[in-house]
């Protein structure tokens, strides 16, 4: 098995069969659970909030990397932890002190992650990024599953990957948004570690085999 991981995106599971799309992924070859969290205000949409991630993980069996996509992420920290959050990931937007956001979430002992939107530069994560462990690039614009991947991601990841390597960093990179079989293979070609995948895992007939192939595809 190779190292590179598929997060399965769980906005875009059935929620009226949560526990059963839950399962589906435990028993999958996926690696995390991908939970969207967005508040109507950072983003143009609302996604679910604590009581669902507690259902969540109270069947998941692999760790939960949580993508907030709300304003002030620093109030909600402590309650992410709690519910045993294992990578907690903040927009560079939305942070105005985004270097004691980080420690915040290092000392609550989750990995960090910081999300750019696809309009901002990598450069502005070269003072922090020895502090993040995942950098999530996002391939859409985030608020809602099922967009089309924007082409610029693959220079993104390119130069992310470079500037990793260039300050001897252990950073990961993750890619958010259009991931498909079509398009898998160039990312980690580029630098990718994580692959998120929402729709097209969840809007597939057969999940498993969806999420076997991408595996498959990625390593
Ligand atoms: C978008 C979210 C993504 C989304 C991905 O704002 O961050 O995680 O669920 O969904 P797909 O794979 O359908 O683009
Ligand atoms: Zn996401």
């Amino acid at each position: 098995m190779g190292s590179r991981l598929i997060a399965p995106s769980i906005l875009a599971a059935d929620f009226g069969n949560l526990q059963h799309d839950v399962e589906m992924v435990n028993k999958s070859e996926a690696d995390w659970f991908h939970i969207d969290i967005m508040d109507g205000v950072f983003v143009p949409n609302i996604s679910y909030g604590m009581p669902v991630l507690k259902a969540i993980a109270a069947h998941a069996k692999k760790p939960l990397d949580v993508h907030l996509m709300i304003i002030d992420p620093d109030r909600y920290i402590k309650a992410f932890a709690e519910l045993d959050s294992s990578i907690l990931t903040v927009h560079y937007e939305a942070c105005t002190h985004l270097h004691r956001t980080l420690q915040a979430i290092k000392s609550e002992g989750m990995q960090t992650g910081v999300a750019l939107n696809p309009h901002t530069n990598i450069s502005v994560l070269e003072d922090t990024i020895k502090d993040i462990d995942i950098v999530l690039i996002m391939s859409v614009n985030p608020g809602f599953g099922g967009q089309s991947f924007i082409e610029n991601t693959y220079d993104k990841v390119r130069s992310l990957k470079a500037m990793i390597n260039g300050k001897n960093a252990s950073t990961r990179i993750e890619v958010d948004g259009g991931v498909t079989d079509k398009n898998a293979k160039e990312l980690v070609e580029a630098g990718a570690d994580v692959l998120v995948a929402g729709s097209f895992i969840f809007k597939s007939d057969d999940q498993l085999t969806t999420i076997h192939d991408l595996k498959t595809i990625a390593n």
